[in-house]
């Protein structure tokens, strides 16, 4: 374990109150999720997604979500289903986002979806995508929030 990950782990030890036997145990779709996650700049955090409604854009976020999942894509990681469980996703601590856990989703602000999606999370698996246009990224986000359905 590296010396970052296990920092992060005691941290999530002290936050949970003594449940550190769970967060150790913290693997690839967990519902809720332990979320140590980066956040964004305040000014990032309030963006509001200007695609809202629009079905056509949600639909080009799921196929880019998707990609081709042996060998591109969110969902190599993310999982197809969105739960987290993708092909590598078990090479990562912290582990993927789990998308289907609202009880973990519902917190997140859209202005950080954009801003992870944009950016990436230092010091995690989860790349950067700097290539995107914003409205591609905001197509994202939009196919990532339908994921939330199990609780
Ligand atoms: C190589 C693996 C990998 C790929 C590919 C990947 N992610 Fe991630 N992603 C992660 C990991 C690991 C985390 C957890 C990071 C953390 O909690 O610090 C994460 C976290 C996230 C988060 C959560 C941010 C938050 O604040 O909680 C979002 C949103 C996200 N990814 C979206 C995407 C999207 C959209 C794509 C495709 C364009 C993608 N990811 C591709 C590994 C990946």
């Amino acid at each position: 374990m590296s010396l970052a990950s296990a920092a992060r782990r005691l941290v999530a030890c002290l936050l949970a109150w003594g449940s550190c036997e769970a967060t150790a145990q913290s693997k690839p779709g967990d519902c809720p999720q332990a979320r140590l996650t980066q956040s964004a700049p305040p000014e990032d955090l309030m963006k509001r997604n200007p695609l809202l409604g629009n079905s056509a854009a949600a639909s080009a976020g799921r196929a880019r979500f998707q990609g081709n999942a042996d060998t591109d894509g969110c969902s190599l990681c993310h999982g197809k289903k969105g739960d987290g469980k993708g092909k590598l996703a078990k090479l990562y601590d912290p582990p993927p986002r789990n998308f289907t856990c609202a009880a973990t989703m519902n917190a997140i602000p859209d202005g950080q979806l954009f801003w992870a999606i944009r950016h990436g999370i230092t010091a995690s698996g989860m790349p950067p995508h700097r290539d995107l246009t914003d409205t591609e990224v905001w197509q994202l986000v939009l196919a990532v929030r339908e994921l939330a359905t199990s609780r």
